[in-house]
């Protein structure tokens, strides 16, 4: 198993490109299930992840071609009727290839994807919208059984008793090719959500957003065209966090502050100082970083839980007891214990993370554990004096492309070991 030494403590000074949504690639990768024709679809990262899903959909029949962050869809026709459990189990994403299969193929199976170090995440409100499409569902020996009888599925009139990113894009996809129209509300407006409207929009779709509501007109078929992805706003703010714990200065390109706007209004309040560019360029540094007082995750556009471990790992040197909340996953502070492994004074009460300031932070040997916490060790050990080992880097590699080869390039003292 690959793992990664860094030799800290280490500045971030340079410059990075940030790649691709990996969030917004995967469902956009799933949509082309609905249509017909072929596309190129742009800035795609090459991810543990992106490159998993090509797999899944290859095995289910369709003709892809990936290279140089570039995917070319030649036929998206399914051949195969059912999405194994080798495969789900690897990406719980992939349960939002339902949707868009059962709206085109008559019956679809689909292995149940189970819960995951971060929580046990229910696709309850997946297979509850679905079912209100007049899709008939069973659960059996460990999938999700798919049928619908009529030829097409029902328009839907829905109001989503929680907010979920995948059920979201998983019930508006098969929306679109609904016999009529249909409107979801409570769903989730992350732009990873938009961005996926925007393909299906150029694809033929019709689909209207305002504030949490989602209007869908059904059509009669969709034609795929060529898309370019938006950056990892995810990414992005990793990198900016771990400029801001090393007091370092970068410039980041292909970013857009927009799609971060509440995650850089805390930061600046941390001392974050941004200057732009160009529209797509922005040099950042932070020369004395302050502690927050509290931080709730909140669905867009509040903080992010996938920026939650990241910003904790920041705030070690300089918290006085500043309190990090997580509102959207039950059990996603798997890396408390190891952040504790560097001498972090952590507290943990329910949903609530404590930082008590950590005056010196050593290097040791630690494990990643979920993508984005995995980050966080990589901050860590970028603060900490000595030599950190992070093994189980995979997870790293399912969200951050190059991400060893992006921080050497920036002066961290980095190595790969195979
Ligand atoms: C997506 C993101 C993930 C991010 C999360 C929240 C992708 C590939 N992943 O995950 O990086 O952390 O949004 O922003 O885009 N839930 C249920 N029942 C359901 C569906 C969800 O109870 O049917 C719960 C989940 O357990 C979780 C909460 O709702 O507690 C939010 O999950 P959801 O927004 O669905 O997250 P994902 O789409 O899985």
């Amino acid at each position: 198993m690959q793992t990664v030494v860094i030799k800290g403590p280490s500045t971030l000074k340079g410059q990075i490109n940030i790649s691709g949504s990996k969030n917004a690639s995967l469902p956009i990768i799933i949509s082309t299930l609905l249509a017909k024709g072929d596309c190129f679809i742009h800035n795609v990262p090459n991810l543990r992840d992106t490159r998993f899903l090509i797999s899944i959909l290859k095995n289910l029949g369709c003709i892809l071609d990936f290279q140089k962050n570039t995917l070319f869809v030649k036929n998206s026709t399914i051949t195969k009727k059912s999405a194994d459990y080798e495969y789900v189990r690897q990406m719980r994403a992939s349960i939002v290839i339902l949707g868009p299969a059962i709206s085109r193929y008559k019956k679809f199976k689909i292995a149940l994807p189970g819960g995951c170090s971060i929580g046990t995440r229910g696709i309850d409100l997946h297979l509850n919208a679905l079912n209100l499409m007049g899709v008939k569902i069973s659960i059996k020996n460990g999938y999700v059984n798919a049928e619908r009888k009529k030829d097409k599925l029902d328009p839907i009139i829905h109001k989503f008793p929680r907010i979920s990113v995948g059920a979201t894009q998983n019930i508006l996809m098969a929306a679109t090719l609904a016999n009529g129209n249909s409107k979801l509300q409570n769903c989730a407006i992350e732009p990873e959500v938009i961005d996926l409207i925007n393909f299906l929009n150029k694809c033929g779709a019709c689909i209207k957003v305002i504030k949490r509501t989602i209007t869908i007109k059904g059509v009669e078929e969709l034609k795929l065209n060529d898309y370019k992805v938006i950056p990892d706003r995810i990414e992005a703010g990793s990198y900016i966090l771990a400029t801001m714990a090393t007091k370092g200065r970068l410039k980041l390109n292909n970013f857009n502050p927009k799609d971060l706007t509440l995650p850089l209004k805390v930061y600046r309040e941390m001392g974050l100082k941004i200057k732009k560019i160009s529209n797509s360029s922005f040099e950042i540094n932070c020369k004395t970083l302050k502690p927050i007082k509290k931080i709730i995750t909140k669905e867009f556009p509040g903080y992010p839980t996938d920026l939650q471990a990241q910003l904790i790992a920041t705030q070690l040197k300089s918290g006085l007891k500043s309190k990090v909340v997580e509102n959207i996953f039950e059990n996603r502070f798997i890396h408390i214990p190891e952040l504790r492994r560097f001498g972090a004074n952590l507290s943990i009460n329910g949903k609530t993370v404590t930082i008590h300031k950590t005056l010196n932070l050593l290097g040791a040997e630690v494990m990643a554990t979920d993508i984005r916490a995995s980050f966080s060790l990589i901050i860590a050990a970028m603060m900490s004096k000595g030599k950190t080992v992070i093994n189980r880097i995979y997870h790293l590699d399912r969200g951050y492309e190059d991400f060893d080869l992006k921080l050497k390039k920036c002066g961290v003292n980095i190595i790969r070991k195979k």
